[in-house]
């Protein structure tokens, strides 16, 4: 059995199209392997949404020419948004890449595969010619595959693929195409299927989930999924702020299971970057939905996207922004230095802003919002938290991490028994990156019926631990 390793840079939906692809590879009879000198086949699933993002991959496709000096039978593909931008140009720059395929193509990269490997076998001179690239439209958009993920505790779901806005900065929907919402009864379908094999949490994931439409409106999709008996709870990445319906946001609190955090990109705190953007909102109406999710779920967390340096932008546009996160208090922030991306319309607007302007500009941003990131977590300390575990803490295995319901990193002392289970956690410790905390002996202060439960058999794992 030939063994594929799949690497991914970028965001969520890819980190789910590559859990897609190890399912749909190992249906076509392949195996998947997390170790690279193991791999008969690399894929990289690949991100176009920042210049970086696109050199990390030459410089991985160079490490890995190396690496098939060594091993020349390897065989390696490139999928995902570059190389549905680049297409034969990746080819052209990195000989070293077998075949390419594009984001329309994932559901047919076992027969994709099949080619590569057979044209590997072909005589030398034909081999150029053979090279495999797919990127053409069309296809399968959902498949109904298992995808292979890596957790068992929470699991993304696609909702919709694609987006129909036009942020003049944007590539997505270059590379991504029109925004096509996935039928909601195989979204349910799915979770239910999720749910039968003990998973507890579900992240619906699309490019702007609040604008998803079938006969369901987004409001409506959240409802149904929120009926599906052992789910615990239900997350859902990015939101728009222009699709922020009142309909929405009256409907988040009535759903027990959706979580108090929205990841709600705002971009810039300037009415006038804003509307060189075509974001289709203002400041004061961005501020206004801020306060409408406040006033119906105090507790809610709310995190943002910040792009610095778009062309234009001035230092009063940059104190806008910077008066627009004191005024917000996030909880995290993304901050990104825009990125020209060829083709956009903001990528030719004149006054594009100096390299060392922007590098300044991310490194005040990043300071202000870590100190408001750490004040909202210091908000914390003393409080219990309802954490999701998740597994050992990546930087301190010896210690558990998971997530509150508004998606705060905790972590803490524990027993193994306790990952995939909801477990009471007392904050004690507040950083920019997580919460540490502990399980408390007594855990009366817990609010509602469902949360004393877990308690007590938190208490009962612990006493059995001795
Ligand atoms: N340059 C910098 N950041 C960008 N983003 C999207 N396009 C660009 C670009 N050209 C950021 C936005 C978006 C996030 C996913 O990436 O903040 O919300
Ligand atoms: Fe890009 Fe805007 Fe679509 Fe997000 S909403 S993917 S930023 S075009």
């Amino acid at each position: 059995m030939k063994r594929v390793f799949i690497k991914t840079f970028g965001c969520q939906m890819n980190v789910h199209d590559s859990e897609v692809m190890a399912g749909l590879l190992i249906e076509g009879g392949y195996g998947i392997t997390e170790d690279l000198p193991e791999a008969d086949v690399v894929l990289l699933n690949t991100c176009c949404i920042r210049q970086k993002a696109e050199e990390k991959v030459y410089s991985q496709l160079g490490v890995l020419k190396g690496f098939k000096r060594r091993r020349p039978h390897l065989v390696i593909g490139v999928g995902g948004c570059m190389a549905q931008l680049e297409g034969r140009r990746l080819l052209e720059r990195a000989p070293v890449v077998d075949f390419v395929f594009g984001t329309h193509k994932v559901f047919e990269l076992p027969d994709i595969l099949d080619r590569a490997i057979a044209a590997r076998g072909e005589p030398r001179l034909r081999r150029e010619g053979s090279k495999i690239i797919s990127i053409e439209e069309g296809g399968s958009l959902w498949g109904g595959v298992k995808p292979r993920r890596k957790s068992k505790i929470s699991a993304y779901v696609t909702i919709m693929r694609g987006c129909d806005n036009s942020c003049s900065y944007c590539i997505v929907p270059y590379v991504r195409g029109r925004q096509k919402s996935r039928p909601s009864q195989e979204i349910v379908e799915e979770i239910e299927d999720l749910n039968s094999r003990g998973y507890k949490e579900v992240t619906l994931l699309g490019q702007n989930v609040n604008s998803y439409k079938s006969q369901l409106d987004f409001a409506d999709l959240l409802r149904e999924v929120n009926e599906i008996k052992g789910i615990e709870r239900i997350r859902y990445i990015s939101s728009h702020p222009r699709d922020m319906t009142d309909k929405l946001i009256k409907v988040l609190p009535e759903l027990s299971k959706v979580c108090e955090h929205i990841h709600l990109p705002v971009q810039s705190g300037s009415n006038r970057v804003l509307s060189r953007m075509n974001r289709g909102y203002t400041r004061e109406s961005y501020l206004k939905i801020v306060a409408k999710l406040r006033k119906l779920i105090p507790h809610i967390s709310i995190t943002t996207d910040i792009i610095v340096g778009f062309p234009g932008e001035s230092e009063a546009d940059f104190a806008d922004t910077m008066s627009l996160m004191e005024e917000v208090v996030f909880d995290g922030a993304f901050v990104f230095r825009y990125s020209p991306r060829s083709g956009t319309r903001a990528a030719s607007m004149p006054e594009q802003v100096l390299d060392e302007i922007k590098i300044g500009r991310i490194k005040k941003i990043i300071e202000i919002q870590a100190g408001i990131t750490r004040q909202a977590n210091e908000r914390l300390i003393g409080k219990t938290l309802k954490v999701l575990v998740e597994g050992p803490s990546k930087p301190d295995p010896r210690r558990l991490a998971g997530r509150s319901r508004s998606n705060k990193v905790v972590v803490f002392e524990g027993p193994s028994d306790l990952v995939g289970m909801l477990v009471p956690v007392r904050v004690a410790k507040a950083h920019t990156w997580a919460l540490e905390g502990e399980i408390p002996v007594n855990g009366n202060h817990l609010p509602n019926d469902e949360e004393c439960c877990i308690m007590q058999e938190t208490r009962r794992i612990k006493g059995g631990m001795g």
